[in-house]
């Protein structure tokens, strides 16, 4: 497509009307190949985050995408294959528990996942704090690994879906990121790519996620599952809370450690319920088990048999990390300054909120994320959550552990902290850990 044939799709976009699907292929395959400037998708982008896209529309887009690059083929892998994405948030950590646990229940489990960005935090960069760990795996190292392993975690590969890394790049600077249709094409191009048949989607709502009402986040999961219903793969979101910090760990390390404590049944409840609700819905999905109560049984067993726990030590090993860390977390690196922010006043409080953003940020402050692509991150930093939504707190109480290079860097985060918590004279109950779902 010439530049000159993309203004009339502009200008028909900004009126409100519908591309067809031949338009948004062509408009993408021009984008790809250079012919179309980065000023016309981003006035086209501006012009889809306002007036919106039909559902046929958003359609025609993932597929656009997809067909940029190549798709992953898992005939005769011999296992179902499953698929999880997270639109991403603080302290979450469910990927390092979740994909032992279903390779170990018999799944092939290929993640592709991503770097943290502001204050979100990303897989790739948790893994890399396991000395030795390699995310980057050629696409046929990667398959043999899956019929070997059942699994492997690992960073997008350059040639599936292409338009995304451009685009996502684009919009990053064009203020055009928060649209659902450009969001729900971006994230479900990546899943269809990767070839799975069961993708289960963990939708986050809350100060820490890109949607920050359930609202918004249901427009979304509704828009993803029927992209993936669509393409004739079995999907399914869950709706989570990112109001606060998922588990208490925030911080590259921090959180490894805390996957490992949670597959040896010694984690946060929270990061074990999300893990058990995102697990049970794969495994049915997959007919791997016949109902949720199989399901959760199952997921159970493996983790108190403490199959899950071997079969991440695998995955580390078929990687190129030191497996010892599952047995051993003191091999990943620590901070040299562990200060605890402790609470101020007089008299008890209940917790009120712990603001996951303004945690999200504080981690940001000591150097566990990157301001921008490509920054350097420290993998010893972080927070620990001593007091959450709803605990009963004491003056001199900690409310946090802040892990720090300096003494200053400490100090700075701590008061960063402080406008996370806010604290109530009254009691405040805990948040509930049931799920919404969508596509059941
Ligand atoms: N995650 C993605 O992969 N793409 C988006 O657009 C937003 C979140």
């Amino acid at each position: 497509m010439s530049a000159a044939g993309v203004v009339p799709l502009i200008e028909r976009k900004k009126n409100g009307g519908e591309l067809s699907r031949d338009e948004i292929a062509g408009l993408l395959r021009g984008y790809v190949a250079g012919e179309v400037p980065d000023y016309q998708v981003s006035a086209w982008m501006m012009a889809v985050l306002w007036r919106g896209m039909t559902e046929a529309e958003t359609l025609a887009m993932t597929r656009a995408m997809v067909a940029s690059g190549r798709e992953l083929e898992w005939e005769g892998i011999g296992r179902p294959t499953v698929d999880k994405h997270s639109t991403g948030g603080v302290g979450d950590k469910t990927s390092i528990v979740l994909v032992p646990l279903m390779a170990a229940a018999g799944a092939a489990f290929v993640k592709m996942s991503g770097r943290g960005l502001g204050h979100t935090g990303g897989t790739l960069d948790k893994l890399e704090a396991i000395p030795g760990f390699r995310v980057e795996i050629p696409l046929d190292e990667m398959r043999r690994q899956v019929e070997r392993v059942g699994a492997a975690l690992v960073g997008q590969s350059p040639e599936l879906v292409p338009a995304d890394g451009k685009l996502y790049a684009l919009r990053d600077v064009t203020a055009t990121v928060d649209s659902v249709p450009l969001i729900a094409s971006s994230i479900m191009s990546k899943k269809l790519a990767g070839g799975a048949r069961s993708i289960v989607l963990d939708v986050k709502w809350g100060s820490g996620a890109f949607m920050t009402t359930l609202d918004e986040a249901r427009t979304l999961a509704r828009m993803l599952v029927r992209i993936g219903e669509g393409a004739g793969r079995r999907t399914r979101a869950v709706l989570s809370s990112m109001r606060e910090p998922l588990g208490r760990a925030v911080g590259n390390a921090l959180e490894v450690r805390e996957a490992i404590d949670t597959l040896h049944g010694r984690g946060p409840a929270d990061l074990w319920a999300l893990t058990l609700e995102l697990g049970a819905h794969q495994l049915l999905l997959s007919g791997l088990a016949r109902d949720a109560d199989e399901a959760r049984a199952t997921l159970t067993r493996l983790r108190d048999g403490g199959e899950g726990a071997r079969k991440l030590a695998e995955l580390i090993q078929a990687q190129h990390g030191d497996p010892r860390v599952v047995d051993d977390p003191s091999i990943l690196a620590s901070a040299p300054v562990v200060v605890a922010m402790e609470m101020e006043g007089d008299g008890a409080r209940w917790v009120a909120e712990a603001d996951a953003r303004a945690i999200g940020d504080a981690a940001l402050v000591l150097g566990a994320g990157r301001r921008k692509k490509g920054d350097p991150i420290d993998p010893a930093v972080g927070i620990v959550l001593r007091a959450r939504i709803g605990d009963r707190v004491e003056p001199g109480q900690p409310l946090a552990d802040v892990h720090a290079r300096t003494e200053a860097e400490a100090r700075q985060a701590i008061e960063a902290l402080r406008a996370a918590f806010v604290l109530s004279p009254e009691p405040v109950a805990a948040p509930s850990d049931a799920y919404e779902v969508i596509g059941e």
